[in-house]
This record gives C-alpha cells, sequence and structure tokens, in this order.
C-alpha cells in the first residue's frame, strides 16, 4: 500500500464520510458489476444489447451538461500566476470555501478511488493521477479514458507523486460547482458537476490544466490537440498534431477516411483531443497521447462524417444525453437515416418528428476507447510516441481565415497560434457562435498565465532542435450566402498533403502578409466542382479584415500587460507592417 495515498484517502474519507470506500482496480468483473449497479439505480439504461454490445445511456442532469468556464478556477498563489484569462481563487479561501461543501459529501454513498495513468504503459512521459469519486459513472468513463486501476498502482509503485483530483457530486446545483485547480499542490477540486470536462479530472483538468503548468516547469508541452499519422501510397508515415477549439472536428480529422481521389493515402488516428510533446533525441518534438478513449461530440457524427467513429461506437461505450430510438439504439441531429418518427429525448421525454426541440443534447457524448477504432495507429501505445512534423492551428472562422497558410517561422507561428480565434460551440456552456480569441485552443485550458504560455512556447522554439512548421486552417469559410464553401471532412486530407509536401521541402506557396499560401496549382482541388473563383475565395486574404483582425489581436494581447513576451506584439507590429 503507496502510504502517501493511503493517507490522502484517509484524509478525504474523514472530510466526505462515505459509506464505504473501494479501491478500483480496473478489471471487468469490477466494470460488469458497477454498470449492474448503475442500471439498477438508474445511472445508467440499457442500449439495443443485439445492435450495441455493451453499450448504455446516460442522462445527466438538464443543468449539467457542458464544461462550466465560469465555474472553473485555477488557486495558484499569485493571482498574477494565474493570468487575466483565468478565474482566480486564492488557495486558502478555495480550501475553505470549496472544502466546507466538501464535508459530508459522500455521506451513504461509495467512494471510489481511481489510479490511473495518463499514457501507455511503460512510457517515461506518463503520469498517474489519482481521482477519488463518488460517482460511478466517472469510474466506468475512467476506465475507457484512462489506463485505469492495476496498470497505474504499478506504475506509481510506493512514489508521493500522483496528482491528486478530489471529485464529488455534491448537490449537483450550479450554484455550489466549483472546478478549482492548485497547480502549485498539483491538485484538482471538483464539486457539483458529473459533466465529463468538470468530473472525468484525468482529461481537461489534470492532461491540460495540470499538465501545462509540469510541462512549463519540465521543459515540454501539454496541448488541446489530435495526433495523427498520414500514410502515402509509397508506405511512409508522417505525423502532425493539430489545436482546434472544442467541438471544431477534430475528432473527426482524427479518424479521417480519405475519399476515392485520394488513392493510397492512409490516415491513422494516434489521439483526438490531447497531445503531450517532448524533445526526442533526434531533436525533433515526439507526441503522445495520454488518453485512452475518445469522449466525442456525438452531433453530427455518421458514416459520411466519421465512419471511424461510427465503427468505434459500436460497443464498449457510453453515450450521455443522447435520444434513443424506439428499438433502444442512441440517436443524434446528423446521425445516418431517416429522422425517425418518435423518438426519446435526451431528458427521457417523448419526441415527434418535426418538434422545435433537439432530441439530442447538442453537447450529446460518446465515451469509446480507441483500440475499437478502425483506424487506430500501431503506434498508440508506443512509449516514445510519434515524430511531429507539423503542427496545425485552426478556428471556425466564417471569413477572414483562408483555408490554409504556413508560418513563416517558429516564432511567427507562435504569434498565428496565440491568435487563433473561434466561434464558441456547445462544449460550454454560453452563447453558441459568437467569436472569441481562443490561443492555442487553450483558452478554458491554460492551467498558469497565457502570457508565459505563450513565452513557454517561444522558449520552445530555441530549445527544440528541428522544431516542426506551424500552419492556420479553417474549413468553415463561407461565402457571402453563409454557405461553406469548402466541402471539409474527407477532402481535408488534400490541405494535409500541401503541409506535408511543405514539410518536405516541396509544394509551391507563395508569400502574403499573413504567411504562405499554396502557389497556383499546389492544393490538389481536382475532382471536388469548385470553380476557380470558389478556390481563389478560400486562399483569399483580405487586408482590410485583416486589419481589423490585428486590431482585435492587439485588444486581447493588452489583457497581458507588461506580461506579455515583447516578441508577441513584435510579431503583430510585423503584421500590420505587411499589411501596409
Ligand atoms: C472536450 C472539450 O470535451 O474540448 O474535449 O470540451
Ligand atoms: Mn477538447
Amino acid at each position: 500500500m503507496n502510504t502517501a495515498l493511503k493517507k490522502w484517502v484517509d484524509e478525504v474519507a474523514a472530510i466526505t464520510t462515505p459509506a464505504r470506500i473501494h479501491w478500483v482496480d480496473g478489471s471487468q468483473e469490477e466494470n460488469d458489476r458497477l454498470i449492474k449497479e448503475m442500471l439498477d439505480s438508474g445511472v445508467l439504461q440499457n442500449l439495443n444489447q443485439e445492435k450495441f454490445p455493451h453499450c448504455y445511456l446516460h442522462r445527466s442532469d438538464p443543468s449539467d451538461v457542458a464544461r462550466t468556464e465560469h465555474l472553473t478556477f485555477i488557486c495558484s498563489e499569485k493571482k498574477e500566476d494565474a493570468g487575466p484569462i483565468n478565474n482566480w481563487m486564492a488557495p486558502g479561501e478555495a480550501r475553505e470555501k470549496v472544502g466546507s461543501l466538501f464535508r459530508g459529501a459522500m455521506q451513504g454513498r461509495t467512494m471510489y478511488v481511481i489510479p490511473y495513468l495518463m499514457g501507455p504503459e511503460g512510457s517515461p512521459f506518463s503520469k498517474v493521477g489519482v481521482e477519488i469519486t463518488d460517482s460511478p459513472y466517472v469510474v466506468a468513463n475512467m476506465r475507457i479514458m484512462t489506463r485505469m486501476g492495476d496498470v497505474a498502482t504499478r506504475a506509481l509503485g510506493d512514489s508521493s507523486e500522483f496528482v491528486k483530483g478530489l471529485h464529488s457530486l455534491g448537490d449537483l446545483s450550479p450554484d455550489r460547482r466549483f472546478i478549482c485547480h492548485f497547480p502549485e499542490a498539483k491538485e484538482i477540486w471538483s464539486i457539483g458537476s458529473g459533466y465529463g470536462g468538470n468530473a472525468l479530472l484525468g482529461k481537461k483538468c489534470f492532461a491540460l490544466r495540470i499538465a501545462s503548468v509540469q510541462a512549463q516547469e519540465e521543459g515540454w508541452l501539454a496541448e488541446h490537440m489530435l495526433i495523427l499519422g498520414l500514410e502515402s501510397p509509397q508506405g511512409e508515415i508522417h505525423y502532425v498534431a493539430a489545436a482546434f477549439p472544442s467541438a471544431c472536428g477534430k475528432t473527426n480529422l482524427a479518424m479521417l477516411v480519405p475519399p476515392a481521389s485520394q488513392k493510397g493515402w492512409k490516415v491513422w488516428t494516434v489521439g483526438d483531443d490531447i497531445a503531450w510533446l517532448r524533445i526526442g533525441p533526434d531533436g525533433r518534438l515526439w507526441a503522445i497521447n495520454p488518453e485512452a478513449g475518445f469522449f466525442g461530440v456525438a452531433p453530427g457524427t455518421s458514416s459520411k462524417t466519421n465512419p471511424n467513429a461510427m465503427a468505434t461506437v459500436k460497443k464498449n461505450s457510453i453515450f450521455t444525453n443522447v435520444a434513443v430510438t424506439d428499438e433502444g439504439c442512441p440517436w443524434w441531429e446528423g446521425i445516418d437515416g431517416e429522422v425517425p418518427q418518435h423518438l426519446t429525448d435526451w431528458r427521457g421525454q417523448s419526441w415527434t418528428k418535426g418538434s422545435p426541440d433537439k432530441a439530442a443534447h447538442p453537447n450529446s457524448r460518446f465515451t469509446a476507447p480507441a483500440a475499437q477504432c478502425p483506424s487506430i495507429s500501431s503506434k498508440f501505445n508506443e512509449p516514445q510516441g510519434v515524430p511531429i512534423s507539423a503542427l496545425i492551428f485552426g478556428g471556425r472562422r466564417a471569413r477572414t481565415a483562408p483555408l490554409v497558410f504556413e508560418a513563416f517561422d517558429w516564432n511567427h507561428g507562435v504569434f498565428v497560434a496565440a491568435s487563433v480565434a473561434s466561434e464558441t460551440t456547445a462544449a460550454q456552456s454560453g452563447a453558441v457562435g459568437v467569436v472569441r480569441r481562443d490561443p492555442m485552443a487553450m483558452l478554458p485550458f491554460c492551467g498558469y498565465n497565457m502570457a508565459d504560455y505563450f513565452g513557454h512556447w517561444l522558449k520552445m522554439g530555441s530549445v527544440v532542435p528541428k522544431p516542426p512548421k506551424i500552419f492556420h486552417v479553417n474549413w468553415f469559410r463561407q461565402n457571402a450566402e453563409g454557405k461553406f464553401i469548402w466541402p471539409g471532412f474527407g477532402e481535408n486530407m488534400r490541405v494535409l498533403r500541401w503541409i506535408l509536401d511543405r514539410c518536405q521541402g516541396k509544394g509551391g506557396a507563395v508569400e502574403s502578409p499573413i504567411g504562405y499560401l499554396p502557389g497556383n496549382g499546389a492544393l490538389d482541388v481536382s475532382g471536388l466542382n469548385l470553380d476557380a473563383s470558389t478556390i481563389s475565395e478560400l486562399l483569399s486574404v483580405s487586408r482590410d479584415d485583416w486589419r481589423t483582425e490585428t486590431q482585435g489581436i492587439g485588444e486581447f494581447f493588452g489583457k497581458f500587460g507588461d506580461r506579455l513576451p515583447k516578441e508577441m506584439e513584435a510579431q503583430r507590429q510585423g503584421l500590420i507592417k505587411r499589411l501596409g
């Protein structure tokens, strides 16, 4: 028995006073027992076991369906260390205020102690976390999303180095909901929510917020990025990592199936949400996916948009807040086939076709084992990870950002990444469709002052001997009528190919004020049925739009005051100058 762990568990039990304590081992029998208990208590519902074996439905409290960024805090000793973007609470105040909510919170409940490993077994880059929770739904999800139980206990041994995550459903009231991170203590306290990003503490709380702090201390990067391998018809594989804000298609891109026109090309999925990147012995950046599963947005997922995801969720998956057909199959807006005449909606109410309400919640999710994905990379469990040739950033922009461009160099790339903006989606509570700056797609996930984070990125450029090239993409460009003008999905392969060409010193490009754009004919658009004006619109850079953009970036940078690295403002001035 690990003494540091035992001591912490005893302390937590004394405060939360659970009826019993269960040390999670991650075994199949344990999972079967928990699932049965949850079916009996109504936490889970059976889905059609013939069509979806070992798949279950969870309906959350209707007020608990997304990450609550306004209730998420960085509790650093100094307010400046949390920075102007994060909500800050003094650690003493948080221990007091949130601690009082934990008092007696697990009365009558089972307290689960979940050791879990972020990263492949045996990887020098993996890290151990332990989550204490009173939610069996969290246990079942953590079993899919992480390497949970004995494997983590073994990795931990008698070390006291693990990230402590304390979670309780509390009373699920948004008035008593707090997601607190203690970056100095490497600790997480979350109460009042059972929603994935708030409750599965290995994901956003550890692998991004706490890990970003560890990464700065230890000289690596913890990023909100998918990782994929691109295999050429000649069998060569190159890996890229890409950061997009929540619900902007990371899962779809990570599992892309090249269309018939891209004969011989293949995409291999390493991860769909988080990448930990370190400097390898060859001087390149190497990435692991710390997670073991996908917690993907269901609506919009179909055999057209993401056939690999559809195959992945066919078994052993948990569906949260989706609708259910009369046959007991999961259903959501955008799934294949005709809209059924009748469904049970995400709240459990009868729904008939034509109803103005969505049947599935827009942020309904599937939790599915990565190993079940038909495109899973053979390097998924590779302890060293994969070498990264390109870093790609992007957002959801109706205009301004062209389909793709390449940064001039690392520092310019950091500026491009720091300037990412996107229209908000259902993954966070609040208004949908509002443009907000989302640097590196990390706005809600950076565990320290974002100005220092930019500084860390700039520094990485000088310590990585062979840094990857940096690109920006925008799949969401619209025309004057508000129609998307790029087909997206599998066709994004064409953009990835140009990116790969550029990494290999091939691929034509023209210089523009914002970076290098594909040169005439360099982007393969054959067979797409796009006329020349659409293609030029896709790759156009409006100086007026970009002048406005530099103002928006300037306003955003202004929030950081003196703490913003000088280089960032110098890059902005450089762009202003190039725009003329
Ligand atoms: C996610 C998110 O769940 O970014 O991955 O919200
Ligand atoms: Mn995410």
